[in-house]
């Protein structure tokens, strides 16, 4: 197997509904979660991304939240529709989405 070159994570922490910080899970992270999982395989992009789940990240009531790696880019309120166009734009053309990455003014 060759050495990704992109490591995409996605939250998909749940929290019980009604919790004060949100979730991502509680924001359709699993359907963002399989869109990404096919949308890998049909593209076959297997070798150059890897994908992986994680746990709370941080910025939970702007979720779901993905990030891709080396890049550090961090992209907020994904929707499943949104997945192509990460992969095709991002992983395809080395250009992030500005349209999904959290704003500058929302961290601390
Ligand atoms: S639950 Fe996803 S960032 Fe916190």
């Amino acid at each position: 197997m060759p050495k990704p070159s992109y490591h995409i994570l996605v939250c998909t922490n749940k929290r019980p509904p009604g919790h004060p910080r949100g979730s991502c899970g509680e924001n359709n992270a699993d359907a963002v979660l399989e869109k990404l999982t096919m949308a890998i395989e049909e593209k076959m992009l297997f070798g150059k991304v890897i994908l992986s789940t994680s746990s709370c990240l941080g910025p939970c009531s702007i979720g779901p939240v993905v990030v891709v790696y080396p890049d550090s880019v961090w992209y907020n309120k994904v929707k499943p529709e949104d997945v192509n166009e990460i992969l095709d734009k991002h992983i395809g053309q080395g250009q992030k989405v500005d349209r999904l990455e959290i704003p500058d003014e929302l961290w601390g």
